[in-house]
């Protein structure tokens, strides 16, 4: 499900709140073969800013990224964050698809905050009956035209064009729900967001964006030991959730965080069973924070279920020099990567 159409070469481009990731792959006879990637970072504040002048700087890092990658096209599949988007799961009676059409037309209409002509929506069917009589399920996502054209802006100053949009979590399904049949919780805390998705069989069933990541929690450490946020970080990625180390002093400091991801993980977990009358069977925690020393084991008892850490690199072929630093960062790459695959699959 996209907000535009596909073309035949592209890279996958991944507009973080810290860094870029670009991530171009090509389809092969086995696993998709990686031809190049990279990263940029970008100061907290920039990709979401609308003025010229951010928007022409970060067109700028775009550029240079694409020059220091050396990818071979010059088009761009990119994703829209979940807080640009809206998402909303409603159920239909059986219909004709040009009835269903219309009918989530009118409920476009309906539900969302803005006029039709401000936004551009595309839906998806994610449930199929059981019987006569059972409700069918259609994801709607819909974005701003005024965020869709701000893109455009900043690919086409970058000197790209702009072959496919679609939302983080959409892109984050494609990556990492590799288990055919499970239900899959996707937890992506990046650096400024956290965004959960609960999908199956790489359709995204239920979505919801939280407001912070990472960031809060070097804050927090920040504040609650008395460091400058430079060392708050070392401090965040060495000792994490542990409670061994420091007397769990680091842990402590970011625990009401954490408790506020449990809090809505919890809130979509509930919904989900609500809504689809089936349990999340697998856990997987993804972007940078996902790096983070034990946050894996915090959320696995938290939960008491399977908790993976991403690794979006799994199903793609890759040279060995390359792949220490794959192996290291796996988790940052699960959006770019999901944003890539849409070409070769
Ligand atoms: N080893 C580590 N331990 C803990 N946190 C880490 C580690 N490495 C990176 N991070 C954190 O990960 C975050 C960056 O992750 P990511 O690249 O997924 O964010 P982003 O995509 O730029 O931001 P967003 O998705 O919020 O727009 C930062 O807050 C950074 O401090
Ligand atoms: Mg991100």
């Amino acid at each position: 499900m996209g907000l535009f159409s596909r073309s035949d070469e592209f890279f996958g481009l991944d507009i973080g709140s810290t860094t870029l990731k670009l991530v171009q792959l090509k389809a092969s006879s086995g696993k998709p073969l990686l031809v190049t990637y990279g990263t940029a970072s970008i100061p907290i504040g920039l990709s979401q800013s609308d003025s010229d002048i951010d928007i022409r700087r970060l067109s700028e890092v775009i550029r240079q990224l694409v020059k220091g990658t050396r990818a071979t096209t010059k088009n761009v599949s990119t994703a829209l964050p979940e807080n640009q988007v809206f998402t909303l799961v409603l159920p239909f009676p059986q219909m004709s698809p040009a009835d269903l059409k219309k009918a989530v037309q009118w409920q476009v209409q309906q539900n969302l905050p803005m006029n039709i002509e401000d936004v551009r929506y595309d839906w998806q069917v994610i449930s199929v009956p059981k019987n006569a009589n059972e409700q069918v399920q259609v994801m709607i996502t819909a974005a701003p035209i005024e965020r869709v054209r701000r893109i455009n802006r900043i690919i086409a100053e970058a000197g790209l064009n702009l072959v496919g949009l679609e939302t983080t979590n959409i892109a984050l399904s494609r990556s990492l729900a590799t288990f055919p049949g499970a239900k899959i919780l996707i937890v992506d805390i990046g650096a400024m967001s956290t965004e959960l998705a609960i999908v199956e069989n790489h359709i995204v069933l239920h979505s919801r964006s939280i407001s912070f990541g990472g960031e809060a929690f070097t804050r927090a450490i920040s504040n609650t030991l008395g460091l400058d946020l430079a060392q708050a970080d070392q401090f965040k990625c060495k000792f994490g959730v542990t409670l061994e180390k420091l007397e769990g002093r680091v842990y402590k400091a970011i625990k009401p965080i954490l408790a506020t991801i449990v809090d809505e993980i919890i809130k979509s977990m509930q919904f989900f069973e609500n809504q689809f009358g089936s349990r999340v069977d697998l856990f997987i925690i993804s972007g940078g924070s996902a790096k983070m020393p034990e946050i894996g084991t915090f959320f696995a008892k938290t939960f008491n279920m399977d908790v993976q850490i991403a690794n979006p690199w799994k199903n793609i072929a890759y040279p060995v020099s390359v792949q220490e630093d794959i192996i290291n960062n796996a988790p940052d790459y699960s959006t770019v990567i999901g944003l890539a695959l849409r070409e070769v699959k």
